[in-house]
């Protein structure tokens, strides 16, 4: 599906609504973007409407963002979803985000597949409803021999007890005698969290205001640039997106260096 998302964002520039494509330098755009995708429930508040409304708005957004990400050949994309904590939400919220998830992948299915994107999960997703477990467990099957994008959607997820549920799997490889203490590294410990094989995010996004991380990949941020932005996700346009990858080339990474 090769849209022309450059010739859209052209023209869109010259009638002064877009960022300054000239000044994306694509060559420099992050292999992963993670994107904590929150502000649903106060777009909806106000608009008066009830936070579902939000969230189905702002499962809109998302499609939109893995087009664009897609479009732009973004190789990862990890989504935040729900997070361990969000079961904290009322139990009406919390079957509402459910049902999104089986509506989503019922719309968007086809088009993920003709993208050639590979759907990945984290968290834990054997507690989840049976319909939407289902949905998941079909979601990867279909695309399990893609080789495009990856879009990580994080389910249930917690960074603490990703890490925690690496330590556990490092210390039974100890205790088999498979892995000695001085061997673990910074290699291993990666390889054993659930983002194994994806490069660490190179760029955060969370929308809505909070400057705040909320247990989202807690060690692989560990040197990604952070971009808030006070619009609510179902206000995150592609524009805005642009805008992001536009500031995102314009740092500079040192990684504790300095400039020769
Ligand atoms: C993000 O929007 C979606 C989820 C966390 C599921 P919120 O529902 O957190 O919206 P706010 O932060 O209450 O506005
Ligand atoms: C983070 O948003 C989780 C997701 C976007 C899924 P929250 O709305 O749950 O985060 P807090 O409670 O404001 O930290
Ligand atoms: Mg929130």
């Amino acid at each position: 599906m090769a849209l022309d998302l450059w010739g859209m964002f052209r023209r869109r520039r010259r009638a002064g609504v877009s960022v300054d494509l000239e000044s994306l330098d694509r060559s420099q755009l992050p292999r992963h973007i993670a994107v904590i995708m929150d502000g649903n429930g106060r777009w909806a508040r106000a608009r008066g409407m009830p936070r579902a409304a939000g969230h189905h708005a702002g499962m809109g957004t998302m499609r939109g963002i893995i087009r664009a990400a897609d479009d732009l050949g973004i190789g990862a994309l990890t989504l935040y979803a729900f997070s361990t904590e969000n079961w904290k939400r009322p139990r009406q919220e919390i079957q509402y985000l459910w049902q999104l998830v089986g509506e989503f992948f019922r719309s968007d299915m086809d088009e993920l597949v003709e993208r050639n994107v590979r759907v990945w999960f984290l968290g834990d997703t054997t507690v989840l409803p049976a319909h939407t477990q289902a949905f998941v467990k079909e979601a990867r099957r279909l695309t399990e021999d893609n080789t495009g994008m990856i879009v990580q959607f994080a389910l249930n997820y917690g960074s603490r007890s990703e890490i925690v549920d690496a330590t556990r799997t490092i210390a039974r490889r100890v205790q088999a005698g498979e892995l000695r203490p001085e061997d673990i590294d910074e290699k291993q410990f990666s390889d054993a969290l659930a983002t194994c094989g994806v490069p660490d995010p190179d760029l955060l996004i969370r929308t809505a205001g909070d400057v705040r991380i909320s247990n989202f990949l807690l060690w692989q941020i560990a040197y990604a640039e952070l971009y808030f932005t006070p619009l609510a996700w179902p206000d995150f346009t592609r524009d805005e997106f642009l805008r992001a990858l536009v500031t995102y080339t314009q740092r500079e990474r040192r990684f504790g260096a300095i400039k020769t």
